[in-house]
Formats: structure tokens, sequence, C-alpha cells
């Protein structure tokens, strides 16, 4: 049985973990930068790179003690080779790849919007394929239709911007801090969700793709008129925003599961730690008879096990990388590698 490590840097996030394919997760460390971006009311790309660097060998340091064993133990390493900010992803391609060409061992990079489609695999309730799913982070919204390892059909995607990048700024706008998702989660709770109107972007037209730039946009005129040093108001209006997020994610899952007709359902990305979205599409889809599958809320956002995890199912499918990094900060998931699965 193989023990793969995984690297994730692609973002602001430095995970590393290990996973077994007799054990499962052995050890999962990460080390969040948010704080340190939360002033800039974003990540900062060569700030994210420079600390990626200064952090990743001591979390190695750690993650192998608490798995307890040596690096000599690994036999596979997998990194996040995109989509992600460049220099960061090449600071996990780097270390990956020196430390796979000190042990000998098969090293792959490989895609970090796969590792979060398959995240929920890591958990005991977790879903066979083919599956329908959404993916919402802070890059991407999607929906993809998930038929077998490697092989994935992009049904619809956001053409501007993405459902977590929504969330990170309007709580800008609002100027609550950085990452937004959490934070608007949280103040939504005291909020009414109808004390304002939102619109539900492109829920009125067919199709599967997603547009927030003018929820955006509309918010941004809404704080505009509004007081809102009246924190009441700020709470309405984060309830309103993340309700017409909801909905319209939902409205477009309900609207692909009819399409496939497929029967389960994985949500995956940062946004899918939201709560109002997870009651509301429960609500939705039990009617339906779909189950919904979930990654435990800290594999939601970027994380090692998922890369681990994928690595893991790739290695032993015989997928290898090569020595040289690997860094694709633009990759369409659309664009990989299909493997037959010897399982
Ligand atoms: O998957 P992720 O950690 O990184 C990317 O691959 O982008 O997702 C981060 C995104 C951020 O935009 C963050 O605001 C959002 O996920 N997010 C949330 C929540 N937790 C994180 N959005 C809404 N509700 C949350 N609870
Ligand atoms: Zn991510």
């Amino acid at each position: 049985m193989m023990k793969v490590l995984g690297i994730e840097t692609s973002c602001d996030e430095t995970g590393l973990a290990i996973y077994d394919g007799s054990k499962g997760l052995l050890a999962n460390e990460l080390y969040s930068q948010a704080r340190f971006h939360s002033d800039f009311g974003g990540v900062v790309p060569e700030l994210a790179s420079r600390d990626h660097v200064r952090k990743i060998l001591p979390l190695l340091d750690r993650l192998l003690q608490a798995a307890h064993i040596s690096e000599n133990d690994l036999d596979g390493i997998a990194y996040t080779a995109g989509p992600g900010l460049a220099g960061a992803l090449m600071v996990g391609g780097a270390i990956a790849t020196s430390l796979a060409f000190a042990l000998d061992i098969p090293v792959i990079g490989v895609h970090h919007m796969e590792a979060h489609l398959l995240s929920s695999m890591l958990e005991k309730h977790s879903p066979e394929m083919p599956f329908l799913a959404l993916l919402v982070s802070g890059g991407h919204t999607q929906i993809v239709n998930v038929k077998s390892l490697g092989d994935y059909e992009l049904l619809g995607e956001s053409l501007d911007d993405a459902a977590g990048e929504a969330f990170d700024k309007v709580a800008k706008l609002l100027q609550l801090g950085y990452p937004g998702g959490p934070i608007i989660g949280n103040l939504a709770d005291k909020g009414d969700c109808k004390k304002y109107d939102f619109p539900r972007p492109m829920t009125d037209k067919p199709g599967l793709d997603f547009s927030f730039s003018g929820l955006k946009t509309h918010t941004r005129n809404l704080v505009n008129e509004l007081d809102t040093s009246n924190q009441q108001v700020k709470y309405d209006i984060c309830a309103g925003f993340q309700e017409a997020v909801v909905d319209t994610l939902i409205l477009k899952c309900v609207r692909a599961l009819k399409q496939t007709s497929l029967e389960s359902l994985v949500v995956a990305g940062g946004v899918a730690a939201n709560n109002r979205l997870r009651f509301k599409m429960r609500e939705k889809t039990e009617k339906m008879g779909v189950s919904v599958f979930y990654s435990r809320l800290e594999f939601c956002t970027d994380n090692g096990a998922m890369i681990a995890y994928l690595g893991h199912e790739r290695l032993k499918n015989g997928d290898r990388g090569s020595m040289s990094i690997e860094s694709y900060p633009r990759w369409p998931l659309e664009n990989l590698r299909q493997i037959q699965n010897k399982t």
C-alpha cells in the first residue's frame, strides 16, 4: 500500500498531508496566511509565495512527526500544479519535485479543482461515481458531471466572479476583512434576508452558467445608499446577499440534476462550508430523492489532504508526472489525463 505526501500551495494556504492506501489519512497540517492578507482585503501573490517558502519545511517536519513516519517511508508525492497563483504553485512544485528526486520516488502535479471535486471521498459517507458536483471556491463556480476519475464534463460555470470571490468583494465593500465568506455567513445569521431586494442573476434564462458581478454591483449601490455604520443594516445586507447567492447556486444545481438524472450531488470548495447553503440545499434535494455529500468543514477550504488523496488515486492507477516542475496557473478541468481505474 502506498503512502503519498500531498502538498497544496496554490493560494494562501500551505497544506500538507499523508494519505495511506490502507489506513487512510495519517496526518494533516495546515498553515493559513489569511489573517496576514486580511489587511489588504485579499491575497497579495508575492507575499503568499514568500510565506509558503517560510512555512513549508517546518510544516513538513511536523507532519512526519504527527504521522509517526520518516520521509523514507513515503512512496510518492503529489502537489498542486494549478490552477492558482504562479509563484505560490512553484513553491509546492519545487519542494515536491526535489524531495521526490532525493528519495527516488514518483511525483505528480495534480489539479486543484479535481482535488476539491474528490474531497468528499475522504469521508465515511462518500459518493459513488457518476455524480454531479457543484464546485464553489474563491476562484471557481462550476457545475461538473463527474463520470469517472479524470473524466469530467463541465456543464456550467461563472462568466465573471466566482461565488467565493463575490463574498470576498462584498466583505471588502463593508470593510469586514478577508476571507469574506465565513464573516458574511456569521453576520447574516443576525440579519433579515428579505429586508432589501437582491437579484438572482441569470436564473430567468435557461442554461447552467452563473454571473455574480451584477449582484456585486447591486450590493455596492445598496451600500452607498444606506447607512452601513448601523450594524443592523450591515447584517441585513449580508443576509440578503448570501440568500441571493445561495438561491442562485441551488436553482442551477436542481436544473442540472434534472437534466442529467444523476442522484448524487457533491458540493465542494470553500463556499461549501456555508451553513445557509447546506441548509437550503438539503431542503431542496431531500424532496428530489438526491443525496448530497460534503467533506468535513476543514476540507472544504484549501488543504493538503485532498491533494494527498487525489495523488494517491492517480499514482495507484499508474499516472506519473515528470521531474520538471509543473505549474499551470490556468488549467481547464476538462484537460486532465483520464486514467483506467485498477481497483
Ligand atoms: O476553496 P478555497 O479555500 O480556495 C480556493 O480554491 O479558492 O475557497 C475560498 C473561498 C473564499 O472566497 C471564501 O470567502 C469562501 O471560500 N468561503 C466561504 C465560507 N468559507 C469560505 N463562503 C461562504 N461561506 C463560508 N462559510
Ligand atoms: Zn481551493
